[in-house]
């Protein structure tokens, strides 16, 4: 039975609210907590912009938002206007009145959240200034998006420059595949049934795979992007997060530390990568979609637009399973997914003309969020006894009640809630970020030092020939990227 547990009453203050993130993510999200009852009526959303707006500008953005970014069916006029009255606005011109105007705004009762939804060199100023001008308090949180520095040197100023004012138990540092459907319900996969942990190890898995694959190219974000690559924006964070879950060992708590400990220990023990444990390329023009350097506006450009990487965990449990990470803009279709591929029984009592493959079980992300096991049965009918695949296939859109209206939760939507519970489980530490940057440092270096020009792959392809190398050096294949039908 689905139930509402309404948070309790709390000021949001969100810095960098006409930014894109607010307007496509944040405010859509608080919009579908409110609707359903969980965030309540005596909510307070505070937007900060650098140039002053009005709440009737303010208000009128966020319905466009709503407009923009949440299907009509999702919508009502009513309560959209009750949600509006929550809002309020505020400028932050850095001035002493704008401060003292804003702690004007906050309520002593409440909790108290900032979300920092601003670049990190503004974020670590803001977290200066709302400590200095008096607005926090040992209960308040802040609220930081990612990127969480850009190497270990810059991630580990941040984290002292935040540890010097607050608590590590006050920073929600957020990355927003750790509230997706489908990566909560791996830990209640793994760890709320008793099928899956005894064989989830090398003894019975052959090797992992984890793809987020992306059709969309920079976006509009070419200058960010171009500085970053495929290595920092999502390996370091979306793709080793799941690594994470995947390959770690089950807590001896569902605590925020217990969990994050967990995932530490797996970071720990990744080998380090070797130059020819990773591939990077970047997109071709192909068709009507132009090349990486056309989207980013720069002529020479070292940049990788796809990453892949075969990674191995130095534990007892994984020593001989490897991972392998990929992701890319620009490739034949949206698909995240993690594949456990099983090995094959250890004695064959078919027939030798019978070819089939160890059990995959496939945690689809998105697009069409669930879970698919791949089991080996007979052909169904009369005849001989041949074997072929089928798949035990669920998906959580199809497993919910449509007549209950309920809809699957979107990952700011719940994470936000959790910043409000004080629930840090979903959130990096400090120190899992910086272990995540000590790993991929070294590989990231070589590739800014290394001039020579990248591989390429055609825009809407499945990533460049040298990823499949990568892997079949190993005798195994990608599976297909392809949409799902
Ligand atoms: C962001 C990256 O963190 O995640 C983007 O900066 C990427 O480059 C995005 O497109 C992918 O998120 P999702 O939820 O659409 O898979």
């Amino acid at each position: 039975m689905y139930r509402i547990i309404p948070v309790p009453s709390f000021d949001l203050v969100i810095f960098g609210v006409t930014g894109d993130l607010a307007r496509r993510k944040i405010l859509p999200s608080l919009y579908r907590r409110f609707a359903v009852g969980q965030m309540l009526d005596n909510a307070r959303i505070i937007g900060v912009s650098r140039s002053p707006i009005s709440n009737d500008q303010l208000r009128q953005m966020t319905r466009e938002s709503l407009a923009a970014h949440l299907p009509i069916g999702q919508r009502d006029g009513a309560i959209e206007e009750r949600f509006l009255t929550c809002l309020s606005s505020a400028v932050n011109d850095e001035s002493l009145s704008a401060w003292k105007a804003l702690g004007a705004q906050l309520r002593h009762e409440s909790v108290r959240a900032f979300y920092l939804s601003v670049g990190p060199d503004i974020a670590a100023g803001l977290a200066r200034d709302l400590h200095n001008f008096g607005l926090t308090d040992q209960h308040s949180r802040l609220v930081f998006e990612k990127p969480f520095g850009s190497d270990l040197a810059s991630a580990k100023a941040l984290n002292r420059s935040i540890a010097d004012l607050y608590d590590e138990s006050q920073i929600y540092r957020i990355d927003h595949y750790l509230g997706k459907e489908t990566v909560q319900n791996l830990m209640a996969l793994r760890f709320a049934n008793t099928l899956f942990e005894p064989v989830w190890n090398s003894q019975f898995v052959d090797h992992v795979q984890i793809t987020v694959a992306e059709t969309t190219g920079v976006d509009g974000r070419g200058s960010y992007y171009d500085k970053a690559g495929a290595m920092r924006d999502m390996v370091q964070n979306h793709l080793m997060q799941l690594l994470c879950l995947i390959a770690m060992e089950p807590p001896s708590r569902l605590d925020p530390d217990s969990v994050r400990t967990e995932k530490l220990k797996v970071i720990r023990a990744l080998r380090p990568i070797e130059s020819s444990d990773a591939v990077r390329a970047q997109y071709a023009a192909s068709g009507t979609l132009r090349d990486y350097h056309a989207d980013v506006g720069q002529a020479v450009s070292h940049t990788e637009s796809y990453a892949a990487v075969r990674c191995r965990i130095d534990n007892w449990r994984w020593s001989s399973t490897p991972f392998y990470l990929r992701t890319g803009k620009r490739l034949a279709a949206r698909s995240s997914e993690i594949a456990v591929r099983f090995k094959m029984p250890p004695h064959a009592i078919f027939s030798a003309d019978e070819t089939w493959e160890g059990n995959l079980l496939l945690l689809r992300l998105q697009p069409d969020e669930g879970i698919t096991m791949q089991v080996t049965i007979k052909d169904p009918g009369p005849g001989g006894l041949r074997l072929t695949p089928a798949p035990l296939d669920m998906s959580f859109a199809d497993s919910l009640d449509p007549k209950s209206g309920v809809l699957l939760t979107e990952p700011y939507e719940r994470l936000i809630m959790d910043v409000v519970r004080g629930n840090q489980t979903l959130f990096m530490r400090s120190d899992e970020v910086e272990a995540a940057w000590q790993w991929i440092d070294p590989i990231v270096v070589r590739w800014t030092d290394d001039a020579s020009p990248l591989p390429r792959y055609p825009a809407g392809s499945a990533g460049p020939i040298e990823a499949d190398r990568l892997i079949q050096a190993d005798g195994r294949d990608w599976r297909p990227i392809a949409p799902c039908s």
